[in-house]
């Protein structure tokens, strides 16, 4: 085999950019085989655009079920993540699937399962994991040659939304459809990336307002504080409503200071560890000398195309993906932690209970807001 046949769950937003970037031949070793959408706007608009050898199916489960493709996308709304993951790995296909990799740990971690027993090719969609900026964090961190870390700081409020964006979708932004608000749709890529590079928090307490800038039922402005097994202490704060936003994202670590914001990367580096000159030096307002440099990364950023290239090498070749399947709890842990915690209005400990976690989140299902969707489609280049 020297392609894959792609399938493609879900022609909106996410799934039409998809369908464009391989139909650009971005992803060569990918082939547009199926797609399926349950709007028949979406139908026609690949009839319209896609080659004639695309089959086009209503129902996602029908593409499943189909011999249609190798590999399937899926880019329909969260909650059905797992369930239609857990269907396409059963059939023997490979999937890579869209963050988030569901609403509650719960059913991701049946999708989790289903992955291990199965030995197909298991991705999420993290391409913000591609960004040079982050991967370079990610290895300064984890490396551990700045040492242990104090503090994590990230204001990401650089997800404006108007109201007609959470008007197009009458999933989006409703308990029942979407399952949370600003920390499902937007943050899954923050939540991440933070424990990608600074490990999970072992406490949390947020405080989320819903619908505080826009008419939604779910939050669209958090503020959580996180506190890491080790001791280091965080805030994490974000909204879709402060134009313009800030996007800047701090670890503070024995040995000085990593800023990423404005797409540059600062290293503030100090000659000696924190903990050591605290001890030792013999003024009372005495500071350890810094060095102030702009990391060198290798540029490269293919966000979502990356993805799909790793996604398609790991079948092909074996070589490593961007971002396991498996690890998508790890983000939606947090989350859910936060949602969690504003809910009871107290810290939440982790591991939390997952079953109170249901519970607290089907009460907001059973009377969660009908609403109509406006069905306008729009481009998400630039928007994540
Ligand atoms: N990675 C990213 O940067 C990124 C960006 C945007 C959206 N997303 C994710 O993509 C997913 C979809 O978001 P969107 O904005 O494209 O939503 P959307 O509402 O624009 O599109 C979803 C489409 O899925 C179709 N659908 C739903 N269930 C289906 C099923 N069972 N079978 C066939 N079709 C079905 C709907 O008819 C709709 O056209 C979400 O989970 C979102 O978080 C990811």
């Amino acid at each position: 085999m020297d392609k894959v046949r792609l399938g493609i769950i879900g022609i909106g937003n996410m799934g039409t950019n998809h369908c464009k970037s391989l139909l650009e031949g971005k992803v060569p070793q990918l082939e547009l085989a199926a797609i399926a959408d349950r709007q028949e706007n979406r139908r026609n608009w690949a009839k319209e655009h896609l080659p004639e050898s695309v089959v086009i199916f209503e129902e996602g489960k029908d593409l499943l079920e189909s011999a249609a493709c190798d590999a399937v996308l899926i880019a329909v709304p969260h909650y059905q993540h797992p369930e239609l993951s857990i269907l396409a790995l059963n059939q023997g296909l490979h999937v890579l699937c869209e963050k988030p990799a569901g609403v509650y740990t719960k059913q991701v971690r049946e999708m989790n399962q289903a992955a291990e027993k199965s030995d197909r090719v298991f991705a999420m969609m993290f391409n913000q994991r591609t960004n040079c900026i982050y991967r370079k964090m990610h290895e300064l961190v984890t490396s551990g040659e700045l040492g242990a870390i104090k503090r994590v700081n990230w204001i990401v409020t650089d997800w404006y939304r108007t109201q007609s964006y959470y008007d197009s979708g009458s999933w989006r932004a409703t308990w029942d459809g979407e399952g949370g608000g600003v920390l499902l749709n937007q943050c899954p890529h923050n939540m991440d990336l933070i424990q990608w590079i600074c490990g999970l928090p072992s406490k949390v307490q947020a405080f989320c307002h819903n619908g505080k800038w826009h008419d939604i039922e779910v939050e669209d402005d958090v503020t959580a504080y996180l506190e890491y097994p080790n001791g280091a202490t965080g805030v994490f704060v974000t909204a879709t409503a402060d134009a313009p936003g800030t996007n800047r994202f701090e670890i503070t670590l024995e040995m000085g200071k990593l800023v990423c914001e404005n797409d540059t990367l600062t290293l503030h580096k100090l000659a000696v560890n924190e903990r050591t000159f605290c001890k030792t030096a013999k003024g009372g307002f005495d500071t350890p000398e810094c060095t102030v440099t702009e990391v060198e990364t290798d540029g490269e950023n293919e966000q979502h195309v990356g993805v799909m290239k790793a996604f398609a090498g790991k079948i092909l070749h074996g070589t490593p993906l961007i971002a396991e399947g498996v690890e998508g709890i790890n983000g939606l842990t947090l989350s859910n932690a936060m949602h969690l915690s504003s809910w009871l209005n107290q810290a939440v400990e982790l591991p939390f209970d997952e079953e109170l976690f249901l519970e607290e989140l089907n009460k907001r299902r059973t009377s969660s807001r009908k609403k109509e969707g406006s069905g306008v489609v729009f481009d998400t280049e630039g928007s994540y």
